[in-house]
């Protein structure tokens, strides 16, 4: 038998330290949470991503009355990114959220399993990683590979 450890570091700063440039993309998916359609869960989730272009794309959650065919934030983001500038790989990606009563959760937003997939398929897609910042009032994550997300994933490559 071999014990097999995976270990995963991300860094937690204030908002204060971040660099300019991940200030600017939390203030978007911050901006983003207005975008937020959901009458369901009254839970505003707001996505920001920079492309290798430059360009930041925003996303915010898309509720349906029929529950799953909603939409996360980061997903959103993601696929609308990769429409608009179908080859361009993705750098960066901010998520913030707002509770029911309108305020910015004290805690960071994890994203769910379907959207770390997603992750996933981004960096097989342009064979490059990208860095996720997670907000929340009292800090900020900082995770350097979306790939730390998602350990043990399946990919392209058993296809
Ligand atoms: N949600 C996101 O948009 N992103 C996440 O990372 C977690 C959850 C949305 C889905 C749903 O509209 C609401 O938050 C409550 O689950």
């Amino acid at each position: 038998m071999k014990n097999i450890e995976i270990k995963f570091q991300m860094k937690l700063k204030q908002y204060e330290e971040l660099e300019e440039e991940e200030k600017a993309l939390v203030d978007e998916a911050k901006k983003a949470t207005d975008n937020s359609y959901s009458p369901y869960s009254h839970f505003s989730v707001g996505a920001a991503l920079k492309l290798e272009n430059n360009k930041v794309i925003i996303g915010a959650n898309q509720e349906n009355s029929a529950y799953p065919s909603g939409l996360c934030a980061e997903r959103t983001a993601l696929f609308y990114a990769n429409c608009k500038f179908n080859d361009v790989p993705v750098t960066c990606l901010a998520i913030a959220a707002k509770d029911s009563a309108g305020m910015f959760t004290e805690e960071p937003v994890y994203p769910c399993g379907a959207c770390r997939q997603v992750f996933v398929e981004t960096v097989s897609r342009f064979k490059k990683t990208f860095k996720v910042l997670l907000y929340g009032t009292k800090g900020v994550y900082v995770i350097d590979s979306a790939l730390d997300l998602m350990p043990l994933s399946f990919d392209g490559s058993y296809l």
